[in-house]
């Protein structure tokens, strides 16, 4: 549509972006009656995607903020801790993942949370956390609310994935919309990379939620100085197949059943992968002559087989992998085994054993599942 339309300019956007993309954006992440845009509170500016938002909002923070600290989770998407100290800010962290329980470190959250100086600012992940696919729940989300409401915190949301945890925006966007009602300040950044797969586009947002529609506009006005010096204006194209998308209900029914059936698709893959873990034996062919050793050997020969087990599991719990959300899974291989698996298999990863859901399909899954195998009983 876009490229058919002969009428369309490539002239420069304001130095906020495109006007449409801006509230239809704010919209998304914070619903549609959200109060915040309905008072008018929100100062939305179209940024380069979620990193160009994220620094942004790092920027004017360091500028106007009386606080500036920021804690980040540990551990995190790796460019958090650049992108806000180069904008100014002391980073910190704030335990979040426990490799014990390859779940969520609460208590060690909510003791780190506590002890920040009050006014400090926190960086949450909106929902899916990178790299640990573990994200609190609503009971917990609402305790860390009330905590950070109670000293003062700021948050600082960072939605990189809305749609891609649940399959549902409106699921995706409750932690931040919790936080909306109580009708407090906060910096949300938006990437539409994963969830539009506009990666290259470039296209995302930064809203802040002030206590006043005062505030919001000459927040907005400050937030112009921070961006003019730094890219005069966001780029067209992207923002425009966004706010297209948004604005059209058959478009916009269309894309949500597409974001859907890609969340599907990555929760089928955990399913699958945790399968072929659990059955994984020294190899398929030794295994399928193993079992047919057992039926017609061992079987008649013993009164009971209960005890025997012949699928050799790969050690270790893997409940993680169908417990972690969104795209990533962090598996819990240590940097040998995922060198060892980059060598032997030609399985490449991050070294801290992040993989990428959406990177496998049904085809491949065995051979991951033959890597890690192998990695986890040659190298303990
Ligand atoms: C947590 C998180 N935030 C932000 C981003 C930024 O992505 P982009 O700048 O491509 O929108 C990513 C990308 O991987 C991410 O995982």
């Amino acid at each position: 549509m876009l490229i058919q339309n002969e009428s369309r300019v490539k002239e420069y956007l304001p130095i906020t972006g495109l006007a449409d993309f801006n509230k239809l954006s704010a919209k998304l992440i914070f619903g549609a009656d959200s109060p915040a845009i309905q008072e008018n509170r929100v100062a939305t500016v179209q940024c380069l995607s979620g990193t160009g938002s994220l620094r942004v909002g790092g920027e004017f923070l360091a500028r106007h903020y009386h606080e500036r600290t920021i804690y980040i989770p540990q551990p995190t998407w790796g460019n958090h801790p650049k992108v806000f100290t180069l904008a100014g800010l002391t980073a910190r962290s704030y335990r979040y993942y426990d490799p014990a329980t390859r779940g969520l470190d609460f208590q060690g959250l909510l003791e780190d949370i506590s002890s920040a100086p009050s006014g400090a600012i926190v960086l949450l992940h909106a929902c899916a956390h990178n790299p640990t696919g573990v994200d609190p729940t609503l009971e917990q989300w609402e305790q860390i609310r009330q905590l950070m409401r109670s000293k003062a915190l700021l948050p600082f949301f960072d939605s990189a994935y809305q749609g891609f945890a649940s399959g549902s925006l409106d699921k995706d966007a409750q932690s931040v919309r919790m936080f909306v009602a109580d009708g407090g300040e906060l910096l949300m950044a938006q990437s539409y990379a994963k969830n539009m797969g506009l990666y290259g586009e470039r296209v995302g947002a930064l809203s802040i939620v002030c206590g006043s529609a005062d505030i919001a506009v000459k927040v907005e006005s400050q937030l112009k100085l921070v961006i003019r010096p730094m890219y005069s204006n966001p780029p067209l194209h992207g923002a425009s197949i966004v706010a297209t998308i948004l604005k059209d209900s058959a478009m916009f029914d269309e894309w949500t059943l597409e974001l859907k059936a890609m969340a599907d698709r990555i929760i089928s893959m955990r399913e699958q992968l945790f399968n072929a873990l659990k059955i994984r034996g020294p190899s398929v062919s030794k295994l399928w002559m193993f079992n047919l050793l057992v039926h017609f050997l061992l079987i008649p020969l013993c009164q009971s087989v209960d005890h025997l087990s012949y699928h050799a599991e790969t050690p270790g719990d893997w409940s993680h992998i169908i417990k972690q959300i969104g795209m990533f899974t962090f598996t819990g291989l240590n940097s040998d085994q995922v060198a060892f698996m980059r060598q032997e298999y030609h399985i490449y990863m991050t070294s801290d054993g992040r993989i990428s859901m959406a990177g496998l399909s049904s085809r491949t899954v065995p051979h991951l599942a033959d890597a890690i195998h192998a990695a986890v009983t040659k190298l303990k």
